[in-house]
């Protein structure tokens, strides 16, 4: 029976590239709905970039663009990361959409009819400088239990106290420095703790879906229960009403009937799975309605990852449930990769680039093949291990799979012109084939990669193994054309070439795009295979082509290697990462004379300087030089300016651009700030090159 599925995975924030955690994410799911779509099954698998919230907000204004630049820019680099690691979304969208729009809009608006929403008004730290709700990641102060200073505003990082940011011993707004106030305002809550609400969890989470399967893993559903309490009256749930709104000046959707109160980002952001699929549906000619009928056949299926568990399991399903639409079918979580038994962190920049890893020419594949062979159903953390990959690929993926074919396809070439040819029953040979794939596949159902693979290379081993046993080169070594050893020899090879094709049916969801060229160059198969294709067994086949570079261990080596060299350079700061011309001519620099120069009222740090670089007007230029130079005694004189920085709103104005100054990293042991200044002779407007 085939099946329509809808598949997505979790929207990233859209304030940074994609990292490994999220490839992860995304090979995980793709190599799940290549194998469904093997089933034939229709499979609908879309992602979005999740666009709003405060952080996307702010970084935009530090750089002095709009949200929705910041958003694009990001939004154009997706591309190289998934066609580059063969992750085939069929559609690609935004929360910051018409679409979603809509769509949030429309639900909360179905909510607070069904007596859902309500509202009432909420203390929270205010940054009077900024003119904004602060949210508790930027508000810092002292921990009230250790007195640890610089804290921020929902816990300790010294001693792991947890508290509100309103507990800080001197609170300051980490935006601006300024001294939080605590104001009221009115904000809107789901009121999860509605008995309804605790009723269906207790249902959606505990039951089974249309297939009759568990919709959560056990240890998500456990979670769960710690939420929800067993209880059916919900008498020991444990859920407080969710606040969706927050204040503007926020980047998000706007609250119907509501001026100046937005979604929280959270409300709007897996609301965005359903605006990709109707985005694409408009695309395509598909019919989201009848897709997405609350009562019709098709399952709703998310990958997300074991830290947003609460959003999908309780407030997702609850919101989908009571603006009356289709409530997901399973969650898939999975848990976290770590690199070298490392968590990653992005502010560290540990863990592996995806970008590096395609620069320096490492195959997509063995990264997919890797992580297939580490995965399995249970929300269990993965870890990169450098030697670990190094093997896995070079002993299982070439010497094991990739190697049958290189064998044996030689001998049908040279002596059968590429003809294949059976001795005997092969009953055996296909019901064997047929076990293996069967449960092969059945694994990728279940998301039990990890046994997949141990299968398949388990099922590869007795291939090998027979050929080995039967000496084909003993066999070709002399051999005549009428020689009656020919029937056997062909029969040896044949074998292990069906079992070949049965291994590539078997890697095509994790190998898309090797297995494409196996089934098209080898065998001029019709491409992808289907499940079903691993039983019909090879007649011919054409010239064994190379398949596949095993991995050099030093590529990791390179992989590995920090961007920027860490011993740093006698005296001073390491040098920064290499760029080439084409980095370093972006930067656009200019000769600038400094017409005015006057202190910033209110600032220790800042001049403002009036530059004029030869552009027919004059620019003003904020620089942190006050502590170094005399406004008067800059004056007159040349510097060098870069022309071509976003401007950048500053609280005392716009600067536009920078002027070049040299100091030392360690500013407290070699003090001073030294401006730049041409040799005599340089004229305003003349490049630095
Ligand atoms: N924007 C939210 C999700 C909204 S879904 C409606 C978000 N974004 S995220 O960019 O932080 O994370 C996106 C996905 O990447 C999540 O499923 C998260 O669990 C996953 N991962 C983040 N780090 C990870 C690892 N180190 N390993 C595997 N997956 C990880 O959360
Ligand atoms: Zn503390």
């Amino acid at each position: 029976m085939s099946r329509t599925i809808f598949v997505t995975t979790a929207l990233p924030y859209a304030n940074g590239s994609f990292h490994i955690g999220h490839i992860m994410e995304y090979i995980q799911a793709d190599i799940w709905v290549r194998s469904m779509r093997m089933a034939g099954h229709t499979v609908h698998f879309v992602g979005a970039d999740d666009a709003h919230g405060a952080p996307i907000m702010l970084k935009a204004e530090a750089e002095g663009i709009s949200p929705q630049e910041l958003v694009a820019r990001y939004a154009a680099e997706r591309p190289r990361y998934l066609d580059g690691f063969q992750i085939k979304f069929d559609h690609w969208h935004s929360t910051d959409s018409p679409e979603n729009v809509e769509l949030s809009q429309d639900i909360y608006k179905s909510l607070k009819a069904a007596g859902f929403i309500s509202s009432r008004n909420v203390e929270q730290f205010y940054d009077p400088v900024k003119g904004m709700f602060l949210p508790d990641r930027y508000i810092k102060g002292e921990c009230p239990t250790c007195h640890a200073k610089d804290q921020y505003g929902d816990s300790c990082e010294s001693c792991g106290a947890v508290y509100a940011p309103t507990d800080l011993i001197e609170p300051y707004s980490t935006l601006t420095k300024a001294k939080p106030v605590l104001k009221s305002s009115e904000h809107f809550f789901f009121k999860l703790s509605d008995p309804r609400c605790v009723q269906f969890l207790q249902e959606w989470t505990t039951g089974t879906n249309r297939r009759g399967q568990k919709r959560l893993q056990s240890e998500v559903l456990a979670k769960t229960r710690e939420w929800l309490g067993t209880s059916e009256d919900g008498a020991e749930a444990n859920l407080n009403d969710w606040d969706i709104s927050r204040d503007a000046p926020y980047f998000g959707i706007e609250i119907p009937d509501a001026p100046g109160k937005y979604f929280y980002v959270w409300l709007d952001a897996p609301v965005g799975y359903l605006a990709s699929f109707k985005a694409y549906c408009n695309k395509q000619g598909l019919d989201f309605d009848a897709l997405l009928d609350p009562n019709g056949d098709t399952e709703q299926v998310h990958f997300i990852g074991k830290d947003i568990v609460y959003f999908h399991a309780l407030f997702w399903p609850a919101m989908l449930k009571f603006s009356g639409r289709k409530t997901p079918d399973g969650l898939h979580v999975h848990g976290f990769i770590t690199v070298s038994g490392e968590k990653m962190s992005k502010s560290r920049g540990t863990g592996i680039s995806p970008i590096r890893y395609l620069e320096i020419g490492m195959n997509p594949e063995w990264l997919r093949y890797y992580i297939a062979a580490k995965l399995n159903s249970h929300v269990e953390d993965i870890d990169f291990n450098p030697d670990d990959f190094v093997a896995r690929v070079n002993s299982d993926l070439i010497g094991k799979y990739v190697n049958i074919a290189s064998r044996a396809a030689n001998f049908i070439s040279k002596f059968f012109d590429g003809q294949l040819g059976y001795a005997g029953d092969v009953t055996a040979l296909a019901s064997d084939i047929s076990a293996a794939t069967e449960q092969v596949r059945a694994d990728f159902e279940a998301r039990e990669y990890g046994r997949a693979i141990r299968r398949l290379m388990a099922y590869a081993d007795t291939v090998n193994q027979a050929f080995d046993a039967a000496q084909p080169w003993v066999l070709a070594k002399g051999i005549t054309p009428d020689d009656e050893r020919r029937v056997q020899l062909q029969d040896i090879c044949s074998r292990a070439l069906a079992g070949f094709k049965a291994l590539t049916v078997m890697l095509t969801p994790v190998l898309p795009g090797l297995t494409d060229r196996v089934a098209r160059e080898l065998f001029e198969d019709e491409s992808p295979y289907r499940w079903q294709d691993a039983t019909t067994l090879p007649t011919r086949i054409q010239k064994f082509k190379h398949l596949m570079q095993r991995v050099e261990p030093a590529m990791l080596d390179e992989l590995f290697e920090p961007p920027a060299p860490e011993v740093p350079t006698p005296g001073g700061e390491a040098i920064a990462e290499i760029i080439d011309f084409k980095d370093f001519a972006k930067v656009d620099l200019r000769i600038a004379r400094i017409e005015a120069c006057e202190a910033v009222e209110g600032s220790d740090k800042l001049l403002r300087l009036t530059l004029d670089a030869g552009e027919g007007r004059l620019r003003q230029v904020f620089s942190g030089i006050k502590s170094a130079y005399k406004p008067e005694d800059l004056v007159g004189k040349l510097t060098v300016l870069v022309a071509n920085l976003a401007p950048r709103k500053m609280r005392f104005g716009v600067s536009e651009g920078m002027v070049l100054a040299a100091s030392h990293a360690d500013e407290a042991s070699h003090p001073g700030i030294y401006i730049l200044e041409p040799w005599p002779g340089a004229q305003p407007g003349m490049r630095v090159s």
